[in-house]
């Protein structure tokens, strides 16, 4: 836990407010310690925020610190995921809509309306359509927004926090992000480092966690097994701290005896648990971590060999081994996916 919490702890109003009391921000290790000194430099300013980080890594939970640490604690905090809204439905949840005599609608306000003296967090930026980038920019410059069927500029103050998990950079050159907002909105980085990468935190969470999820009297669980905590450092967390999350509940309701083993996380040897349903995420990581495993050693770790294979350039995959915790030597000696007990 970082001193963050203390700030966390020194507003409490809505019922975003009171979740993100709950949710303490476990970061013991080097690497969040790291992203606790940025969080807080970044709460002292007022500039649009870029965070980055795989799916799970705690984006939002780092928003919300952000606002509960910054001026405008007291104020909303308001988040929308632009990817998980229809094109169709949102430019009027965004920007909000003008009353329509003709339509018989009522107006209604939008999440940046509702985020005045706030904070707005946009998850999955990159899926903003071009019309919503276009109104986004606009605030960024201005100040103001327009409903949709709307003709009056309405003046706001609020901070804009994005989020990615992509490579926003990337979809500029790809055409589909407007550079301009792309330089508006990358004014302040926090990047989030993969659960893979964070040392000692990822037994830290898992305790923390199944502390939380101990079930009363029954709960026989009351920590972990020294082989749990080998095969969860090894783990490469795919879904990150979502997962763990998920398969420590699990856990915790399984477990027969006091300590938690590899088998009530799910994480023994080359066995899937029947009841865990993979997500996208996780079903797409492990099959990169197969293919340049299977390339690498195929081509008896001759990268440049690896990634003409894959047709990818070499650069990419040194990434995506990087992103994937994957070293040439340990590919050639072992099986990824076989998670040693
Ligand atoms: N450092 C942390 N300490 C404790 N819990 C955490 C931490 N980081 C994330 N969590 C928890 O992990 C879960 C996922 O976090 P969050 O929703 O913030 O991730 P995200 O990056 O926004 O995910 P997505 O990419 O899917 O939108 C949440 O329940 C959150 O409270
Ligand atoms: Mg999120």
């Amino acid at each position: 836990m970082t001193s963050l919490d203390s700030a966390a702890g020194s507003r409490g109003r809505a019922t975003d407010d009171a979740q993100a009391a709950a949710t303490p921000f476990i970061g013991g290790g080097e690497a969040m310690q790291a992203v606790a000194r940025t969080i807080r430099k970044i709460a002292t300013d007022d500039a649009p925020v870029l965070i980055t980080g795989e799916t799970g890594t705690g984006k939002e939970l780092a928003a919300r610190q952000i606002h509960h640490a910054s001026r405008r604690r007291d104020g909303p905090f308001i988040s929308l995921d632009c990817g998980a809204l229809s094109p169709a439905t949102l430019p009027a949840e965004l920007f909000g809509q003008e009353r329509s005599a003709f339509a018989g609608t009522p107006g209604r306000a939008g999440r940046l309306e509702a985020a005045n003296g706030g904070t707005l967090l946009l998850e999955e930026i990159d899926a903003l359509p071009a019309a919503q980038q276009a109104g986004l920019l606009r605030f960024l410059e201005e100040g103001t927004i327009e409903r949709i069927g709307g003709l009056e500029g309405i003046p706001l103050d609020v901070r804009i926090i994005a989020a990615t998990q992509g490579d926003l950079a990337q979809a500029v050159q790809d055409g589909i992000f407007r550079e301009d907002l792309y330089y508006r909105l990358n004014v302040l980085q926090l990047a989030l480092p993969p659960l893979r990468e964070r040392g000692d935190d990822i037994v830290a969470l898992a305790e923390h966690y199944l502390r939380q999820f101990r079930p009363g009297p029954n709960g026989r669980a009351v920590g972990f097994s020294e082989a749990a905590k080998r095969v969860m450092n090894a783990y490469p967390w795919p879904g990150n701290i979502r997962e763990l999350i998920n398969r420590v509940r699990r856990a915790a309701v399984m477990c027969e005896t006091r300590l938690i083993t590899p088998a009530d996380l799910g994480l023994e040897r080359r066995t899937e648990p029947r009841d865990h349903v993979p997500t996208l995420a996780e079903v797409r990581a492990r099959a990169e971590v197969r293919a340049i495993h299977a390339a690498i050693r195929r081509n008896r770790g001759n990268i440049a060999a690896a990634a003409r294979q894959l047709e990818i350039s070499r650069v990419t995959l040194y990434q995506l081994m990087d992103k994937y915790g994957l070293e040439k030597d340990r590919c050639l000696s072992s099986d990824p996916v076989a998670w040693k007990n």
